[in-house]
């Protein structure tokens, strides 16, 4: 198994899946499930900010994520949300609600149990997140935190918003990507941070191949 997480627009989510592909492993990109449950409270009308709704919401809320590395997808009640769940009000709602202690505790719980299964049958996996090393498994046996210089981050999150037809400058990206990692570190529920066995590793001057390479063969010594 292999724990990689860090903030946003250091490739983690495209690496992770390559990496997982490469592996023949499972991938499980814990952050669609927050991204899954701000979804709900958004289309339920429940302000973020309210945590006891947002808390008895994620108690309640019917949600899938697909683990194949080839063919990941995210379902909201059934309902294919791929795309629904990459959108601003998302991005703007995902860390007051990740923050919700009782948001975590319902998805670190169902992370638990989908790594469990896929370990026991495809053999392997790779998380994707920001705890992943620090709290939902402890005991991975490599732990990765990718980091990126912020003018990277934010360049590549506005590359990703262009690819997918939504606009957005370099400055906007740069300032929703810090505006997450400022929430997401200073959380009190498990906040962002490498755990103290992970290996650091920065992306900022490596393409996506280059990261992929460097963590296969760390995965075949380690993972
Ligand atoms: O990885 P991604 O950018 O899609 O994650 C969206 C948000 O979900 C993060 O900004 C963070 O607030 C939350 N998250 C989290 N813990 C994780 C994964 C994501 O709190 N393990």
């Amino acid at each position: 198994m292999v724990a990689l997480d860090g903030p946003s627009g250091t490739g983690k989510t495209t690496v992770a899946r390559r990496l997982a592909a490469t592996l023949g492993a499972g991938y499980l990109d814990t952050g669609a499930m927050y991204r899954l449950v701000t979804l709900a409270v958004l289309r339920a009308g429940i302000d973020p900010a309210d945590t006891a709704a947002v808390a008895t919401l994620a108690r309640n809320v019917e949600l899938s994520i697909g683990t194949d590395p080839e063919r990941p997808y995210a379902r909201l009640a059934g309902q294919d949300v791929a795309e629904a769940i990459r959108t601003e009000p998302v991005n703007v709602a995902v860390s007051p609600v990740s923050a919700v202690p009782e948001v975590r505790e319902v998805l670190v719980a169902g992370q638990r149990r989908i790594i469990e299964h896929v370990l026991g049958t495809v053999g392997g996996i790779v998380v994707d997140g920001r705890d992943i090393g620090t709290v939902v498994a402890p005991d991975a046996p490599l732990k990765v935190f990718l980091t990126a210089s912020p003018e990277v981050r934010a360049a590549r999150r506005n590359a990703q918003d262009t690819a997918a037809g939504r606009e957005s400058t370099a400055a906007e990206a740069l300032a929703s990507v810090d505006r997450r990692d400022r929430l997401d570190s200073s959380r009190a529920a498990s906040p962002m941070r490498p755990a103290e066995d992970a290996v650091l590793f920065d992306t900022s001057e490596l393409t996506v191949e280059q990261v992929i390479v460097a963590l296969s063969e760390l995965a075949s010594r380690r993972g």
